[in-house]
Formats: C-alpha cells, structure tokens, sequence
C-alpha cells in the first residue's frame, strides 16, 4: 500500500472533476472507490493499490465532457502515475484497467482478465444501478436535454460506442438498452450479489413508472 499516493490520486481527482455533471463528478468515483474496496475484502484477493489507483482515476477524462470520444482517462492516469514516481509496469496495469472499464454499449473487442480489473469494473457499474443508478440516469438525460420517456422510440442496437453515445433516446430506453443487463454482466460473485437487489429495485420502480404512465383508475 501507499497512502501518501492514494492521497495525492484523491487530490488530483478533486481537482479534475470540478463542475463536472452529478453522475461523474468526486462523489461517484468516491462510491465506486468505496465498492472497490468492499469487493476486494469480499473476495479476498487482488492487489489493493492497484484496485484503488483504478477506480480513483477511472473517469479523470471522460469524453463525453471533452468532446471526443477517445477516453482519454487512461493516458492522463499513467501519466499521472509516472509523475508521481509509480513504476511502470503497475502504472501500465491501471492504465489497461481504465481503457477497458468503459461499458460503451456492451462492446469491447479486447477485455482483460485481471481480478483487479473485475473489482474495479463490478464497483463502476454497481453505481449505474438501483437508486443511484436511477437518479444518475435521469441526471444525464436531463444534462443532454433527452426526454425521460417516449413511448414512440423504440428500443436500439448500438452498432459502435460512437452511436450509442451519440444516441439521443429518451432515459427509459436507457434501462432497457443498458442498465438491466448489468446484473449478468458482473465478473465477481461479489459483485453478483450487489447488483442483483439494485436489480430488483430498478425492477420495481419501472413497473411503478408504468402504472403511473399507463394510469387507470379502479372501478370500485
Ligand atoms: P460507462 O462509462 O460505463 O460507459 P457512462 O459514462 O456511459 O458509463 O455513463 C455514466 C452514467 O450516465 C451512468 O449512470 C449511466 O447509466 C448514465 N448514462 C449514460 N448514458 C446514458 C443515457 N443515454 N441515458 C441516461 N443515462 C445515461
Ligand atoms: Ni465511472
């Protein structure tokens, strides 16, 4: 371990995320941190400052707020890391962890296989659901002016992480199009267990929504 360096990622962060959007800023990557941490002591293994190092810097350059769609995140971590002094090899294994981490649109041609990836990518997509993960979906939606529901669009098949960014459906769709599917899509046994009861809330607040739209007073 390092604190002194975990310290000074936590500094950097800080600094980088200021105004950001809710769903990105200092305290989702406190979360996802946090969940890091609780997944590795669930598991028992995985090289705790690498896991941390990961999640701390996994979002330090999100494209979707530097108009581009090359993360950039991965980079300014190494160089980051190097900066600080880290070696190389464990600076390039935060670095592959980012680069990978990103779900964009369930498409990823070259993931890895690392536990400290696992962990770091559970805890990521944990904060996409349940309450937060509600909450953090309208809050984008609103940021990029979407609707929250349009029973006219359909459901899509992003064909590239380009489209599925670029996409411009209402925040309903998103459920369908992404956060429902995370549940499967855990690597930890951990992980599984967490999601599946934000799972079930989601669940349960979408069949809630669609009472509320669908509204049909009792004839009694
Ligand atoms: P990832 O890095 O896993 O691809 P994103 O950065 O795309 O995740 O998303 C960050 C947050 O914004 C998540 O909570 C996600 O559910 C939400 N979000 C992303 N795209 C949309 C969308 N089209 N509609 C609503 N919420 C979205
Ligand atoms: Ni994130």
């Amino acid at each position: 371990m390092n604190p002194a360096l975990i310290d000074s990622a936590k500094a950097f962060v800080k600094s980088r995320l200021e105004g950001a959007e809710s769903g990105h800023d200092w305290f989702h990557i406190e979360r996802v941190w946090k969940m890091a941490r609780v997944i590795r002591k669930m598991e028992k293994k995985g090289d705790i400052l690498i896991i941390e190092l990961a999640a701390l810097l996994h979002d330090i350059a999100d494209p979707k707020f530097n108009d581009a769609y090359h993360d950039r995140s991965a980079d300014t971590a190494y160089d980051f890391l190097i900066a600080e002094g880290l070696n190389r090899d464990k600076a390039a294994q935060v670095k592959a962890i980012i680069n990978h981490i990103s779900f964009k649109g369930g498409i990823d041609p070259a993931r890895i296989d690392t536990i400290e990836f696992k962990i770091v990518q559970d805890a990521d997509r944990l904060d996409a659901m349940g309450a937060i993960g509600i909450a953090r979906a309208f809050n984008y939606g609103g940021f990029k002016n979407r609707p929250i529901h349009d029973p006219e669009i359909p459901l899509q098949n992003y064909r590239s992480s380009k489209e599925y960014h670029a996409s411009a459906a209402p925040t309903i769709n998103h459920f369908y199009e992404k956060l429902l599917r995370l549940k499967d899509l855990m690597n930890t046994d951990s992980g599984r267990k967490i999601a599946s009861e934000r799972h079930r809330y989601m669940e349960q607040f979408l069949q809630q929504f669609f009472r509320e739209w669908n509204f049909q007073p009792r004839n009694d």
